[in-house]
Parts: structure tokens; sequence; C-alpha cells
């Protein structure tokens, strides 16, 4: 407890000087810097080797932080009181005086916002007086990190604080719902379209629409930098096999991501294990069938990606 308080002083003190810091959320960890500096997203970008032209999440402790940056309406409102905090990220409009940092938005008129649950960056938010920049803490295309280890992985000694939270308890990113015009999601992750539909009592498009920038989508995001194979049943002797059931045979090479075909599990130690494996200096992957619902949905948009290795 005492750790947590001076964690997140040492984490102010930072983030003040518009350093970048590593952050805990539910989902996965953040790269985080003061949203409303210039000097302090740019960092994001060179640390991450990410192309400005791809925008960043904004993180607030809650709704009315952020009256001043968006413009909001009751779509929002609606999914806000049932989701937040929690793993949805939405595109708002975005106000002509808000304070966010150019860099953010790339000089667009969307914002896209989240409200983490993670208590630590909760408790951290609330000490600023601007919101957090942050995307997950990984260079562009790589694996998501869901530990502190993992943050510490990508960026080494680049970053000079990492907020420990422990494992990410979702393990996958945020869903993005874009309410600017006609509702749409724009990414699949932590929360599930069904449960987004049922609260705005219509179904949303998950939109394939490219002209909607969200890089997120692009083909080789999350990669964990060797070749992965889909809807395997037989794995090569040589590769690393992902399965979600249990099994009578087994083998070294054998990682299960959930013994039951639990697929909220599944999602939670995805990549966990993709970056185990390939730390283990496999090869290769194989992995079997994941079922195409619910949180097989999102996992299956990622495995896709990173078969296009
Ligand atoms: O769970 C999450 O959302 C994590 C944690 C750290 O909060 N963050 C995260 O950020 O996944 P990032 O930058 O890795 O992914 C954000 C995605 C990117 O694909 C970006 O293109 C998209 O959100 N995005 C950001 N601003 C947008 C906007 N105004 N319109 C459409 N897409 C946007
Ligand atoms: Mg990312």
């Amino acid at each position: 407890m005492k750790k947590d308080l001076s964690n997140i002083k040492i984490a102010k003190k930072y983030l003040d000087k518009n350093e970048c810091i590593g952050i805990p959320t539910e989902t996965v960890y953040g790269l985080a810097a003061n949203a409303y500096s210039d000097k302090a997203t740019h960092k994001i970008f060179n640390l991450k080797k990410r192309t400005k032209k791809n925008p960043l999440i904004v993180h607030y402790e809650n709704y009315k932080m952020l009256l001043g940056d968006c413009h909001i309406n009751k779509d929002f409102l609606n999914l806000y009181k049932k989701f937040c905090p929690g793993p949805l990220t939405f595109v708002l409009k975005i106000r002509k005086n808000s304070s966010i940092s150019k860099n953010v938005t790339n000089n667009k008129n969307t914002l896209a916002v989240r409200f983490p649950k993670h208590h630590l960056t909760r408790k951290l938010l609330k000490t600023l007086n601007y919101p957090l920049a942050a995307p997950s803490a990984n260079i562009s295309n790589k694996l998501s990190p869901v530990s502190k280890n993992d943050v510490r992985e990508e960026f080494g000694k680049k970053i000079k604080f990492i907020i420990d939270g422990g494992r990410s308890k979702i393990g996958l990113e945020s869903t993005i719902v874009s309410l600017v015009g006609k509702p749409q999601i724009l990414r699949l992750g932590g929360i599930e379209i069904n449960k987004i539909n049922k609260v705005l009592k219509k179904r949303l498009k998950y939109s394939k629409n490219k002209k909607i920038s969200s890089p997120g989508r692009s083909r080789i995001h999350y990669s964990p930098g060797i070749p992965v194979r889909l809807n395997i049943k037989k794995p090569k002797k040589s590769e690393a096999f992902i399965l979600i059931k249990k099994r009578k045979i087994s083998g070294r090479n054998f990682f299960y991501i959930s013994k039951n075909k639990n697929l909220k599990e599944a999602a939670r130690n995805l990549y966990k294990t993709l970056r185990m494996i390939k730390n283990k200096k496999f090869k290769s992957i194989a992995i079997e069938k994941i079922p195409n619902k619910e949180f097989g949905l999102a996992i299956n948009d990622r495995l896709i990606r990173a078969s296009k290795f």
C-alpha cells in the first residue's frame, strides 16, 4: 500500500517533467505522457517508433474531466454508465478550444478517450491536472505488454519508470466504438459487441472502412516476430502449439491458454503466451481453431493479424 502510494508520487514527478512512463491498465500496459503537452506526446511516438499519422487514446479519471476537450452525447452517457471505468474506448468529436496536443490527434477533429479501471492508474490520474495519452507500451506492430516485465522488455532503459500493477486482467486491448456520425465498432476488444448493442439498442457494424483511420487494424499488427499458423490440428515437431482444450497427449511444445475452451481466460493468456514462446526461441507457432464467438472474435482478429508476419 505504502509502496503503491510512493510509486504514484514518483510517476507524477516524471509525468510533470514531460517524461513517458509505463502504466498498468486492465487491458494492457500503456506508455503514458501528458496529453496536453507537445513535448511529452512527441516522445511517445519516438519511443514506440510510431508514425504521427496514428492517433493516440487519451485516458481520463472520469467523464467530467473530458468535457472541456470533447463533445459528448446520449449514446456516450449510456455506454459510460454501463461499462466505465472499463475496457471501452470512445471516438468523440474534439472541441475547437480543447487543450489536447495536436500530436495526439494527428490534427484531426476526433479524439479517442478511455477510462481505465486499474486502481493504481485511477489513483495516478486523480493526482494529475492533465489526462494521459497512452498507447499500448510496445514497439509499433509488436506484441502488447501485459506486465511490468513485458514493458521493460520492449523499452529497456529508454523509459525511466513503470508502475507495477501486476498482470493485466483482461489481457487484450479495449474495444473501440466511434460515436461520430453513425455509431460503429472500430476495434474488437475487452467488451463484446453484443453487450454494446444491447445498451444502444442497435446493431453496430464492425467497420472495415479503411478510410477511418484506426491503424490498430493494419495487417501486421500484434506480431510475435515469428510465423503463426492458424486452425491447426497437428503441429510440426519443432513448432510451439497453442491450445484451448486439454488433450490426452502432451508435449514440451504445448502451451495452454485455456484448459476447457474458456474464451475469456484464453484472451487473458494470449499475449503472455505468445511472448513466452517467442522468448523460448521457437521458430514458429501453430494454433488450434478458436471458436469465432464471444471473446473468440477478438482473439481471432489479433491472431489473423499476427499470422500476416
Ligand atoms: O486497451 C487499450 O485501449 C490500450 C490501453 C493502454 O489503454 N491502448 C491502446 O492504444 O491499445 P493503441 O494506441 O495501441 O491503440 C489505439 C488504437 C490505434 O489503432 C489508433 O489508430 C486508434 O486507437 N485511434 C486512436 N485515436 C483514434 C481516432 N481519433 N479515431 C479512430 N481511431 C483512433
Ligand atoms: Mg497498440
